[in-house]
């Protein structure tokens, strides 16, 4: 059978990423372009000047990625891009760029949810990895449980009632003085720690979460006592959350029957999260998670995604919009 490649372009936040892949699973470039520097000094990502900085890199960084793979525009099979969830200024630039690159070269658009590009990731990182498995996914603007029952077909479990994890961890972050982006930050600063502070865990009949409690008691602690050993309820901080998460994923495994777990987005990167996780193994339970370099937006996962919607003929039409809101399955 041909190979098939597709390009992937993702500009959902601050990261502008083009790369390609061969048949889903192999990266033959993958270039991230990270405005992490440029937002830092405004403790966070400022939309208007994520959507300035895509323009500016979307096209160098797609020759770069076309340059890196060994191939030309013409070899592609499919254009496949973001169209939600996330900034709408900032999707709009990799929209935009895709449709024009679809149409200039004659080959389908197939447009992208972000969040099933989070959890392709661990097609590439895991060439055995098939579907049907519960992904616990954790990332800056999301965190659900979702039953994949197959490439394309989605259920969500449970979901966070307020806060995304990782809004969480950055929020705490900046309170306590650690800056941007918090997650590494809080990861780093906890492995210098112990979990020696209690904190509340929310608890609900359903595999739904909650992270706002947690968040807003380790900031009132800290301003109680701006001398609390930071190492220590950072440490603290990520127990307890890994406990909540740790917690539903056991009740989704006894409700669904399902023992193949998969991790996926930014947090998926944390070191202790990725341990407890690790620790379920113990119970005959298959822990899978992505490389940490892929835990994080880039455009391979997107054209790993876009690779299963394309050979699945779910290919998008020049009036394909953002959606800053999408949800899975839409
Ligand atoms: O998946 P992602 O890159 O963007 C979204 O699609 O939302 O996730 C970004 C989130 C941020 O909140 C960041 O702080 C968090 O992932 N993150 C981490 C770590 N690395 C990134 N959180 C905890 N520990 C980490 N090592």
């Amino acid at each position: 059978m041909k190979d098939i490649l597709t390009l992937g372009i993702e500009s959902s936040c601050d990261e502008t990423s083009v790369a390609v892949v061969k048949n889903g699973r192999e990266v033959l470039s993958n270039v991230i372009n990270t405005q992490i520097d440029i937002h830092t000094i405004y403790g966070g990502v400022v939309p208007e000047i994520a959507s300035r900085n895509h323009i500016q890199n979307i096209s160098f960084v797609s020759k770069k990625a076309i340059e890196d793979a060994k191939i030309k525009y013409q070899d592609v099979d499919a254009v496949c891009v973001t169209y939600g969830p996330g900034l709408v200024g900032a999707l709009l630039v990799g929209l935009s760029y895709g449709k024009a690159l679809s149409y200039a070269i004659e080959k389908p658009l197939v447009g992208v949810n972000h969040i099933e590009g989070h959890i392709a990731a661990n097609y590439i990182t895991h060439k055995d990895l098939k579907p049907p498995f519960l992904c616990m996914m954790m990332s800056g603007g999301n965190t659900q449980i979702v039953l994949v029952k197959d490439y394309n077909d989605f259920e969500v479990l449970g979901k966070t009632k307020d806060d995304a994890i990782g809004e969480a961890f950055d929020k705490v972050a900046r309170v306590i003085g650690l800056g941007y982006p918090g997650g590494p930050k809080i990861d780093r600063m906890a492995s210098l720690g112990k979990p020696t502070i209690d904190l509340p865990k929310p608890s609900f009949e359903n595999l739904d979460f909650s992270f706002s409690g947690i968040k807003t008691a380790v900031i009132n602690l800290y301003h109680k006592n701006p001398n609390l050993n930071k190492e220590d309820l950072c440490k603290s901080f990520e127990k307890t959350v890994s406990e909540i998460l740790i917690e539903n994923i056991k009740k989704a495994i006894n409700n669904t029957g399902i023992k193949t777990i998969v991790l996926a987005g930014g947090v998926s990167a944390n070191s202790y999260i990725r341990n407890s996780f690790e620790e379920l193994e113990k119970d005959g339970i298959k822990v899978y998670m992505p490389d940490i370099k892929l835990c994080t937006d880039n455009a391979a996962m997107i054209a790993s995604a876009g690779y299963y919607d394309f050979i699945n003929n779910k290919t998008s039409d020049l009036s394909l919009n953002a959606i800053p809101n999408l949800k899975l399955s839409e």
